[in-house]
Order: structure tokens, then C-alpha cells, then sequence
């Protein structure tokens, strides 16, 4: 412990000088001259700043905040789960990483159905069955080796060391540790609940298993697809009843795929392509909404609210129909995201009225309505847990990172002796047609469980440009809510004139097609516009709240980063 004093003081002196930078974060966004990464926490985004004051770069610093996050925010960060990483450089060249999990070449299409042909429920969701074959590390380390600035040892080792030496659990934190499904295996209840004894807020955690598995991948990467580390991966998960095999490991591979492009209102848009849904679902949307006047409207006015959530509806009815992984099925993206096509989608929207889910019909569009007729939409669950991250530089790169284990804990499963959770990501694929997942979405059979296959995602990685120049980094969260979040807080700064952290702040609400339901947070909605909209035909549904947008704002006059940590956690942004 004493050895480590210097660096815990140097540390300490960073967190209070990053602090004094931060004083008015919540209401206002964090200031910044040079760089800037905001995470869902602290220490992650610490490390993202030190790596990026040590010489790296965005990606440098992307991921390390990425293994920072595997160990401070165990629910979502991870390296047994997969994402999706968007990057600008600063001479304009743009870079997607596809590191999605992949299911098992054991995988089929009704793995998850009884006998009789029912979902047996928790079985895409919970144990080694739900894993998907895990694509972060490949990812992180593939992103480094090709962009970052210094070595992959470097990077790791505030991640190593957070691991090893351990960090204060915050009340968030320690509490998120309680979740009762993971001491159903007994390597998760040993680890993260102390064998029942749970841990408080303050409490130092330590994780020496996570720390030596870091270390091994920082010595050899290759360790985790190719080497000892797959073989044991492989064998804990097939003791444990999972299909993934040596051979699922070793043919994991990271596509690099062309981002999805398109404008709002004169700024440039670049998102996430499938097999996430999220930039064509979120391009939809805005395409839709670009030919109505907002801001005239007002934010939150029950006319802007009806209008974006029959743009949301149009674009989930879209999503349900069409999006799968690319590499299986064709994904007619450019007419998806063509205005002409929103144009059209705009005629059948009421001016004031909510048009019914179940009577929704796709307007005549020839390049889509031959493909339309052989795909019948199947239905998505609620929950979850997920993590984005957004980096800026000093030389203007940006990373927008969204990481996921898909449910909170993943499957619940820590791998014995490895130290670190797994995915459940195979509840993505549409289990069975017609049955809603996680997130409550209905989805196609084109998303269907396939060998080898990726399951569709929401995850909305975004950049958007203002005169071909970085102006917003942003992302969230929250399975299909992430498409929604990431459009409202776009419209609020183009449309609403809200800063970035005024528009991660405010209210989110939320429609996806089905359920026929408008969501809105509990918090920030007038009560003279809630009976409009109930006026206007929509069935509303107050809850909490949801996502964590984890925003950078660029000043078109200064070039200053400004950071917007979401309130609804306990994120941080930090620049200097
Ligand atoms: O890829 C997806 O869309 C989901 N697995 C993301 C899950 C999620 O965001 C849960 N977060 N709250």
C-alpha cells in the first residue's frame, strides 16, 4: 500500500484540481480548453484524462476509461459483454468498430423455447446459456493498436491497478451490488456480495482475480481469443451448461463497418449502422421531424412532444421490420434514412392526434415495399444496463464508446477464477417472433438466433458536425430508449437552443411502437401538458428515469470541450 502512496497522492491532487474544474457540473456544463471525457464515473473518466495528460490520445483514453469502467461500474462496463465505437479523427476521416458479441456456432433459432414452442422465461437473460460469444476485448485492444499513441500496457494499468488496490464503492455503486439474481451464482455472490455480507458505501473493493486477468491481457491480447485465457474462458462456460467453445473464441473477429451519415437541419449526423439500430432508427426520426418548425413550438410543449413521438413511432415501426445483423440479412439503410421517405411518413401524421400503433401502415416507398411484404415485425423487455463514454482531445478527435452486458450484471455469471461478468446478450435476437424482449421491443425474424450471427441492437454512438467541424459527442444507455434519448438531446441543442448539459438534462420521453404507450420521466413535465396529450389519444406512462447521456459539447466560437455528465447518476465529466 505504501509503495502506491505517491501515485494515490498525485491522484488525490488531480481529483481536487479536476474538481475546482467541475464545481459547476450538474446544472451547467464542465468547462474545458483542451480535452474532455465524460463517463458514468469518476475514476473512469479520471483515468480517461490522465491518459490523455500522459500524451494519448481520444482513443488512448476511450479505452482506458473503457477497462476503468470493466472495474469501477461492473454493472455495464466490461469485458465480458461487446459495443460499438464511433471515432472522428481530427482531419475528418471517420472510423466505426463493430465489436458486438456474437452467438455461439452451437447457436439456433429456438434454443430458448420449450417443448411446446414457448419462450422459457429467463432463458435468453440469466446463466451461461444467454452468453454471447464477447467482443469487448478485441474491440478496446483493436481500437488502440490502431489509433492510439501508446502502448496497450500503459493504457491498462490505471485499470489494473484500480482492480488490484481496489476504490471506495460509492452509494450507487454498493447498492447496485445487492442485485439479487447475481448470488444465484456462487463466484458472483462471492465476488460482488462478499457471500451476503454486502459491501457499504465507502467500503474499499478490491477485485485481485479482474486485476490478474488485466494483466494478462495487457501482456498478451491475443491471450483472450487464442491462448490459456480462451481455454479457460471456454471451459468455465460449457461446465456451466453455455455453448461458447475454443473455436467461437478463436473466430470472434471486430468488423469495421461504414457509420451511418445524414443532416438535421444543416448539421451533419453520424451514428452507429446495423447491426445497431440506433443511427438509422435516430436519422429516421430527425428526418421525420425536420419538417415541422420546434422551435417555434417550444420544447415540451405537447405539440413538439406529439409530433417527436409519432416521428419515434414511425422510426420503431420501421426498426421492428427491417433491422437485423447486415452480415445475415440486407438492411435497406439508404432508404431507411432517405428524406423522401420521411416526407412521406410525415403525410400520415396527425397534426394534433396520436395515431394508433396497430393502425399504422408504411407509406408507398418502391425500394421498400418489395422487401416489406415477406417480413412479418415480432415484439422487444425493460431493464438493463449499458455505459457510454465520450472523448475529446486536445487535437479535436473524438470518440463516442457504448459498451454493454446488456442486463445489469449481464447473465450474472462471473467466470470462476477470471474475474469478470458475462453478457446476455442473446436476448437481443428476437427469441421468438412476436414476443417483446428486455426492452419490451417486437422485432423481425430477420433477427432471428443464427450461428454466428449478431443480435440487433439500440446502441446510438453519435457525432454530430456543425460546418464539418466536431460540435456534439454524445450517447446513453438504456436499450431502446438509447435512440430517443440521443434524438431529444440533439433537438434540444439544435432545435431548442439548450446547451449540452441543459439538454442531457432535460425531461426524456420515450414511444416505440409497441407498446402503444408515450413514457415520460416522472420529473419536468408540466401538469398542464400531460391532459393535452392524454387529450390528444396517448396513453401515458410515468416512470423514474432513465439513461445516462454521457455528452461533449465543442464551442463553435471558443473551441472550449464542454462536458455534460448526466444527473440522473453519478457520471463525471472531466477536461482540462
Ligand atoms: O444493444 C442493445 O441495444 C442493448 N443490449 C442495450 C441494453 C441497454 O442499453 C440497457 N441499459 N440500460
Amino acid at each position: 500500500m505504501l509503495k502506491h502512496l505517491p501515485t494515490f497522492r498525485f491522484l488525490l491532487a488531480l481529483m481536487l484540481f479536476s474538481a475546482c474544474l467541475s464545481s459547476a457540473e450538474g446544472m451547467r456544463p464542465v468547462h474545458a480548453r483542451r480535452a474532455m471525457v465524460a463517463t458514468v464515473h469518476e475514476l473512469a473518466s479520471q483515468t480517461g484524462a490522465d491518459t490523455m495528460r500522459a500524451g494519448g490520445n481520444a482513443v488512448d483514453a476511450a479505452v482506458a476509461a473503457g477497462f476503468a469502467l470493466a472495474v469501477v461500474h461492473p454493472a455495464a462496463g466490461n469485458l465480458g459483454g461487446g459495443g460499438f465505437l464511433l471515432l472522428r479523427l481530427a482531419n475528418g476521416e471517420v472510423h466505426f468498430l463493430d465489436f458486438r458479441e456474437k452467438a455461439p456456432a452451437k447457436a439456433s433459432a429456438g434454443m430458448y423455447l420449450d417443448a411446446k414452442g414457448n419462450v422459457i422465461p429467463q432463458a435468453s437473460q440469466i446463466g451461461y446459456r444467454a452468453v454471447a460469444v464477447p467482443g469487448s476485448v478485441a474491440g478496446l485492444v483493436e481500437a488502440q493498436r490502431r489509433w492510439g499513441k501508446l502502448a496497450l500496457k500503459q493504457v491498462m494499468e490505471p485499470a489494473i491497478r484500480l482492480a488490484r488496490d481496489g476504490f471506495a464503492l460509492r452509494y450507487t455503486d454498493a447498492h447496485a451490488l445487492r442485485d439479487e439474481l447475481l448470488a444465484q451464482f456462487a463466484e458472483s455472490k462471492r465476488i460482488f456480495q462478499r457471500n451476503g455480507n454486502y459491501y457499504e458505501q465507502g467500503e474499499i473493493f478490491r477485485q485481485p482475480e479482474l486485476a490478474r486477468t488485466l494483466e494478462r491481457i495487457a501482456q498478451d491480447p491475443d491471450d483472450f481469443y487464442h491462448g490459456a485465457l480462451a481455454r479457460e474462458l471456454a471451459a468455465a462456460i460449457q461446465q456451466g451448461g453455455g455453448l461458447i467453445s475454443t473455436d467461437d473464441l478463436a473466430n470472434y473477429k471486430v468488423v469495421e463497418r461504414r457509420a451511418v451519415r445524414g443532416t438535421y437541419r444543416g448539421y451533419q449526423v453520424i451514428s452507429a449502422p446495423p447491426p445497431s439500430s440506433g443511427g438509422v432508427a435516430l436519422l429516421e426520426t430527425l428526418n421525420i421531424l425536420e419538417g415541422y418548425d420546434l422551435h417555434a413550438l417550444g420544447s415540451r410543449s405537447a405539440k413538439s412532444i406529439h409530433l417527436t413521438v409519432e416521428s419515434f413511432r414511425r422510426a420503431f415501426f420501421d426498426r421492428a421490420e427491417f433491422m437485423s445483423d447486415p452480415d445475415f440479412t440486407p438492411v435497406p439503410v439508404a432508404q431507411l434514412i432517405d428524406k423522401q421517405f420521411a416526407a412521406r411518413w410525415r403525410e400520415s401524421i396527425d397534426p394534433v392526434r396520436a395515431t394508433p400503433s396497430d393502425s399504422l401502415k408504411r407509406p408507398k416507398f418502391e425500394a421498400l415495399d418489395q422487401l416489406a411484404s415477406t417480413r412479418a415485425p415480432m415484439a422487444v423487455r425493460e431493464g438493463g444496463n449499458t455505459t457510454h463514454l465520450s472523448v475529446v482531445d486536445p487535437q479535436g478527435n473524438a470518440v463516442a464508446m457504448t459498451t454493454t452486458l446488456n442486463d445489469s450484471f449481464g447473465s450474472r455469471v462471473t467466470v470462476p477464477g477470471l474475474g469478470f461478468l458475462l453478457n446476455d446478450e442473446m436476448d437481443d435476437f428476437t427469441v421468438k417472433p412476436g414476443v417483446a424482449n428486455l426492452y419490451g421491443l417486437i422485432q423481425s425474424a430477420a433477427n432471428a438466433i443464427a450461428p454466428n450471427k449478431r443480435p440487433l441492437s439500440s446502441m446510438t454512438p453519435a457525432i454530430v458536425l456543425k460546418d464539418e467541424r466536431l460540435f456534439l459527442v454524445l450517447g446513453s444507455p438504456g436499450g431502446a430508449t438509447i435512440i430517443s434519448t440521443v434524438a431529444n438531446i440533439i433537438m434540444g441543442v439544435i432545435d431548442f437552443g439548450l446547451d449540452i448539459q441543459q439538454a442531457v438534462n432535460a425531461p426524456r420521453f420515450h414511444q416505440q411502437w409497441v407498446p402503444d404507450e408515450l413514457r415520460l420521466e416522472k420529473f419536468g413535465f408540466s401538469p398542464d401538458t400531460l391532459p393535452l396529450l392524454s387529450n390528444g389519444g396517448y396513453e401515458l406512462k410515468q416512470t423514474g428515469y432513465w439513461g445516462d447521456a454521457e455528452c461533449i459539447a465543442v464551442d463553435p466560437r471558443t473551441g472550449d470541450r464542454l462536458g455534460a455528465s448526466d444527473g440522473r447518476n453519478s457520471g463525471r465529466a472531466i477536461g482540462f
